[in-house]
């Protein structure tokens, strides 16, 4: 009798003790894989595991980050996008509310699409889509940014008149358009509704003359951002490498939600139509960084996309200092979530209860520094380990326009071992056209040494840089003035000299 009171008190005190251990992290197993086939984030707090993304193990590629301001988000989405580039070839388009990415993705070498200043769509373009399904689009995206849905008879003209446009500007409802014809715009659909009041036998003047109005909110001149030729090309946004489509010159929220509401609706058709192909990885990644609008109704296509999970290949992260700006769907199917510092007991609410981390974990979001990440992966697999681990922090990726100049051989034996000798100085591109500008060289000439810098892919050793800098016509006391900006000791500096005489 009494031993079977102790052994109970053991097996108690046993599976108490087998749930306080759990390990913290899920098993490396899961956390490494294959180089050429993942991308590098950082390495696991607890036991120092690198951690390499992949969605082949996950639910879904699709990613949620969030943070307060200066916490690291867009650094992370950076540094994604640059390795999912290297390893897969990634194409990506960042939907760029604040503008905050147009530098970055400028000295990649990445493309930007500036609407509001110089860059159009017409969001009636096809893309290869059927007119029937864009004109569905449109009154989705209107349902979305106006309170079109209580007024169901200006609904209904609406959307009647959008596909009437369609059709007497030759393009067959239900057909996939030949290439070549421009769509019709929405100043079309405006002026085939005005037409049908001025001819004033339609029996609710009062609704159709609201039904203009609001669609006049859209392509009016000066605001028909959405009502002109379009000046990208939405077949090939997908397949442009890097690209950013900075909304920040739109007036307001409503016209960069339009923006946002179009641009995933046009590739998710893109990739619906093109299927699933057999290689490797991803093939784009839409970003969406404080899209609050798009990221949080549920009517948004962001949403489906995400709910949809693993049917198209691309993937899309969004990103936000707001978790309750994005909706818990978005939450509750991605694949993965990154959550850096998050201060507010209220936005700590809300991932707590959608994700579901223990108390502890709680405690270290609010007080994480720039950087760290708490991450949530949901696996494929029915193995249960806890799903929320801490990252130490996300190793970024060198700036595409960081350039190196090296001392290499210009070193003796007995320096190249010293470690107190700085042997490599990294410039960004900017630093070097500044510091040669105080050299009086001319943009020309700047311009030039760039391009020769590039040229030898970006990394040149302090003998090769002064010859690019001579050929360059950049006299002795610039080249030295130069160099010693960048921060060579001048005995080094002189040695230059003796090598090139
Ligand atoms: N993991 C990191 N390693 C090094 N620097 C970082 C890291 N994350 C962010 N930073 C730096 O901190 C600053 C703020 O980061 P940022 O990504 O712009 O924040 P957020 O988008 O969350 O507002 C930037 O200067 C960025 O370079
Ligand atoms: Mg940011």
């Amino acid at each position: 009798m009494g031993l079977i009171r102790i052994q109970n008190v053991m097996s108690n005190e046993l599976a108490k003790r087998v749930f306080l251990s759990r390990p913290p992290e899920p098993p490396p197993e899961f956390l490494l894989n294959d180089p050429t086939d993942s991308i590098f984030i950082g390495i696991t707090r607890r036991f120092g595991v690198p951690l390499t993304w992949t969605f082949a193990t996950l639910t879904n590629p699709h990613i949620s980050v969030v943070g307060i301001t200066g916490a690291g988000k867009s650094f992370f989405v950076k540094t994604f996008l640059i390795r999912a580039s290297y390893v897969w070839n990634a194409n990506a388009i960042i939907i760029d509310w604040a503008g905050e990415y147009k530098s970055w993705v400028a000295q990649s070498g990445g493309k930007i699409v500036a609407l509001g200043k110089g860059d159009f769509i017409n969001i009636m373009d096809l893309a290869g889509m059927k007119p029937l399904d864009r004109a569905k689009q449109i009154m989705n995206a209107l349902d979305i940014l106006t309170d079109i849905t209580s007024f169901a008879e200006q609904r209904r003209l609406t959307a009647e008149a959008i596909e009437q446009t369609y059709v007497n500007a030759g393009f067959p409802l239900t057909q996939i358009p030949k290439d070549g014809k421009d769509a019709p715009t929405l100043k079309n659909v405006t002026a085939l509704l005005e037409e049908k009041l001025g001819e004033g036998n339609y029996a609710y003047p009062a609704e159709l003359e609201n039904a203009i109005y609001r669609l006049r909110e859209f392509s009016r001149e000066g605001e028909d951002y959405f009502a002109r030729k379009s000046t990208v090309d939405l077949d090939k946004l997908i397949t442009s490498g890097l690209v950013d489509l900075d909304l920040s010159g739109l007036p307001d929220e409503r016209f960069r939600a339009l923006a946002g509401l179009f641009i995933l609706q046009t590739l998710k058709e893109k990739m619906r139509f093109e299927g699933w192909s057999p290689s490797k990885g991803l093939k784009a990644i839409i970003v969406l960084d404080e899209a609050w609008k798009i990221a949080s109704d549920e009517r948004s296509d962001a949403i489906t996309i995400i709910r949809e999970g693993r049917k198209y290949q691309f993937g899309l992260i969004v990103a936000s200092q707001n978790p309750t700006d994005i909706n818990e769907a978005i939450f509750s199917n991605v694949g993965t979530s990154i959550i850096l510092r998050i201060r507010f007991e209220k936005f700590l609410d809300y991932l707590q209860g959608s994700l579901g981390f223990t108390a502890f974990m709680r405690d270290e979001i609010s007080r994480f520094g720039v950087g760290q990440a708490a991450i949530d992966l949901s696996f494929q697999t029915s193995i249960k380990f806890p799903s929320v681990f801490i990252i130490e922090h996300i190793i970024g990726e060198m700036p595409l326009n960081v350039y190196a100049i090296t001392l290499g051989d210009i070193l003796q034996e007995s320096e190249m071992n010293d470690t107190t000798i700085q042997k490599d100085y990294y410039l960004k591109k900017m630093d070097i056209m500044a510091k040669l500008v105080r050299t009086n060289a001319s943009m020309d000439t700047i311009n030039s040494i760039i391009f020769d810098m590039d040229k030898a892919n970006r990394s040149v050793d302090v003998k090769a840089l002064a010859g690019i800098l001579t050929k360059n016509n950049i006299n002795r006391e610039a080249i030295i003035q130069f160099l010693r900006e960048v921060g060579i000791p001048d005995n080094i500096i002189s040695r230059v000299f003796v090598y090139m005489r």
